[in-house]
């Protein structure tokens, strides 16, 4: 298969990470007689510093033709206590989702057997989890309607949702709990906030659609605790923009790094592949970071692709990476920490 790459390597250990994926994709490519051309734009601070905005009209035009976006991270510090900066980072993220449609992000969480007792939760706990969380990622309060009002002393976020934009994501929901263990979970705060009950009310009108398909809801609230007390007990959940912008943190320390968690975020077209992990900026440059979740990312877009033993490859060299101890720092334990770069080059050899 010919597959044309848009590779936004972005800011802090962005680059490094996606070095990494991009020597596993360019192995699987070789293994399996792919001929994959990658195609490098500009995104985040790095943009911001050369050309003076986060996400470029030219970067936008790479990643609307391209086969699939993978990306690596967002962010610098020198923005982030810095409440007047009128151009931030995060902004192109936010615009790059909205301009390709990206109004799915597809965020698992599942263990790895080698790595069990490195999570801060109880084994017992957590032995068997593997969910998803289907964020909602181009509307909420994320682009509802803000700013200042009363002489600036006042201060404003809306939370706007349309039917059809909890339809098409709950659509999604449904037709992967029929892939999966049928369960599926709307998470809201439909006690208190209307955009919630719209929610509700919308997913419920579904559910004679997916008769095989058991439907819970659960407050937000609840589902926090929860989430950390028994992850094992959830399969795929759906939930709007800021609430799935939190649970995925939380959810992200239950495999025992944050450094392990892929995503996609898909929409009608062009698919996006990135860790969940930010920039981590004090780690930029030192070679320490890990890459596995962007490794991951890119197993999930080969799975996208219908390239199934292409995806299970990855996620089998990654699995005996970390049963070999293979690992950056952050899992290495008092053993030897390995490079991010030697972690990468490990992983294409062994493929
Ligand atoms: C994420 C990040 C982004 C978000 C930020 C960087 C804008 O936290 O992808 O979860 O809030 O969506
Ligand atoms: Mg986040």
């Amino acid at each position: 298969m010919k597959l044309n790459i848009a590779l936004l390597a972005g800011d802090g250990i962005g680059p490094e990470v996606t070095a990494q994926a991009v020597k596993v994709v360019d192995a699987i490519a070789e293994k399996y007689n792919h001929e994959i051309t990658w195609q490098p734009a500009l995104t985040g601070a790095a943009a911001i510093d050369a050309v003076g905005e986060p996400y470029p009209d030219s970067t936008h035009e790479v990643c609307a033709n391209a086969d699939a976006v993978l990306f690596g991270a967002i962010g610098h510090p020198r923005f982030d206590n810095d409440p007047s900066a009128k151009v931030r980072p995060e902004q192109g993220l936010l615009k790059m989702r909205q301009k390709l449609g990206l109004f799915a992000n597809v965020r698992p969480t599942f263990t790895f057997p080698s790595l069990i007792d490195k999570s801060p939760l109880k084994r017992e706990r957590i032995e068997g989890t593997d969910l998803i969380i289907l964020r909602e990622l181009t509307g909420g309060i994320y682009f509802g309607e803000r700013g200042r009002k009363d002489g600036d002393n006042t201060a404003y976020d809306t939370m706007t949702y349309e039917r059809h934009e909890i339809q098409r994501l709950a659509e999604k929901g449904f037709k992967m709990a029929m892939k999966r263990s049928k369960k599926l979970c709307c998470v809201d705060k439909a006690n208190v906030l209307e955009s919630s009950r719209l929610w509700r009310e919308t997913v419920q009108a579904m559910e004679k659609d997916y008769p095989e398909v058991e439907v819970s809801y659960e407050f937000v609230d609840a589902v926090a605790m929860r989430l950390v007390q028994w992850p094992s007990a959830y399969d795929v959940m759906i939930t709007a923009n800021l609430f799935g912008d939190i649970l995925t943190d939380e959810a992200s320390v239950i495999s025992g790094s944050m450094g392990l968690m892929p995503s996609s975020s898909v929409g009608s077209k062009v698919s996006l592949y990135e860790p969940i992990h930010g920039s981590y900026p004090q780690a930029a440059g030192k070679d320490i970071a890990n890459p596995l979740a962007t490794v991951l990312s890119a197993a999930m877009l080969f799975e996208d692709m219908d390239l199934s033993d292409e995806a299970k490859a990855i996620r089998d060299v990654v699995n005996k990476s970390l049963a070999e101890g293979i690992v950056t720092e952050d899992l290495s334990e008092g053993g030897k920490a390995y490079k991010t770069s030697e972690v990468g080059n490990w992983l294409a050899a062994n493929l």
